[in-house]
């Protein structure tokens, strides 16, 4: 099959296909390149970038979790100056698409890192991180209150005249209502889930494995809850979805998809098999061709009760 039945087009963005690197675990695009061509994604959305520049959280910032990892990195970056005068120049060599992650820690921080990158030719949107469990002031504290959402997504929205994206966590009680709030601010497209909290101890030690006692747990033991919000969330708004958690292969992608996801992102995976966007994709186009569809789109959203 060729490579169009995936092309995709995702709050105006054009993709060569729906897959996304997911924030945090991509660097800015390059770190793979001795791997894989970074051009074999749809799209990379970088770290989250900061207005500030951020060490992140004490060491040890990762533990292996059955079927998961979990993280405390804390949004180390060296902030958005460094960003704009260093690496948003070398970001056309990747040869996709790429969105910048912003987390601040007041409203007003969101709505100057968007001011900042308004224009900023070299990216294609934005993902506004209200959902990150690692950082003690903004994050996740933003993403639980659906009135609270409206007003950051609106004030992001005043600044920012390029693809919006808002990315919620299912740490918010009701995500639906996130959502909702979010769409009404002016988010064009949403993407769900960030990690959730938790929690390693170590026995021998007495105390917490991660040096910020709590991280963020990602990968394959997220992947049923994540499954379950992107079909709630994509019934509810008429947005785009960008579906994420514990993808490791194209079965499940098209869970995502078949749940409601127009586009998927992939975190973890990364770091256990680079090659993991370029096997997703042929899965993909096996899939379509072996059950008689001729674009990936004609699946989003298929599997519905009765279905
Ligand atoms: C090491 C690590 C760092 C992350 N950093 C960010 C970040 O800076 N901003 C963000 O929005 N999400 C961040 N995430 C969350 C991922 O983008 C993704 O939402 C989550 O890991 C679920 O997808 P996965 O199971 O495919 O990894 C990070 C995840 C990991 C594992």
């Amino acid at each position: 099959m060729s490579d169009s039945c995936l092309s995709a087009t995702i709050a105006g963005i054009t993709m060569a296909n729906p897959l996304v690197a997911a924030s945090g675990c991509y660097g800015y695009g390059f770190d793979y390149r001795h791997c894989i061509d970074p051009a074999c994604w749809g799209a990379i959305v970088v770290k989250g970038t900061t207005l500030h520049p951020r060490l992140g959280n004490p060491p040890p910032r990762l533990v292996e979790t059955p079927s998961g990892l979990l993280n405390a990195i804390g949004l180390q970056n060296p902030g958005i100056a460094y960003f704009l005068k260093y690496i948003r120049v070398r970001l056309p060599e990747l040869g996709c698409p790429v969105l910048v992650n912003i987390a601040g820690e007041t409203l007003d921080e969101y709505r100057r890192l968007a001011a900042l990158l308004n224009g900023v030719d070299e990216v294609a949107g934005l993902e506004v991180n209200i959902s990150c469990p690692n950082v003690k002031k903004g994050g996740i504290s933003f993403g639980c209150d659906p009135a609270l959402v409206y007003e950051l997504v609106c004030r992001v929205r005043e600044a920012y005249r390029g693809p919006l994206i808002v990315k919620l966590s299912l740490e918010a009680g009701n995500i639906v209502s996130v959502a909702e709030a979010a769409t009404r601010a002016g988010a064009d497209a949403l993407s769900l889930i960030n990690t959730i909290k938790g929690m390693v101890i170590d026995v021998q030690k007495r105390r917490p494995v991660l040096g910020n006692s709590t991280g963020g747990l990602s990968g394959p033991a997220l992947r049923p809850l994540a499954v379950r919000a992107v079909w709630e969330v994509s019934q509810a708004v008429s947005v785009p979805v960008i579906g994420m958690g514990g993808i490791m292969q194209a079965e499940d992608a098209l869970q995502f998809i078949l749940a409601g996801s127009a586009a998927v992102a992939i975190g973890t995976a990364n770091f256990v098999n680079p090659a993991v966007p370029k096997e997703i994709c042929d899965g993909l186009k096996r899939y379509l061709a072996d059950n008689g569809f001729t674009h990936y789109r004609e699946l989003i959203g298929l599997a519905r009760p009765g279905s």
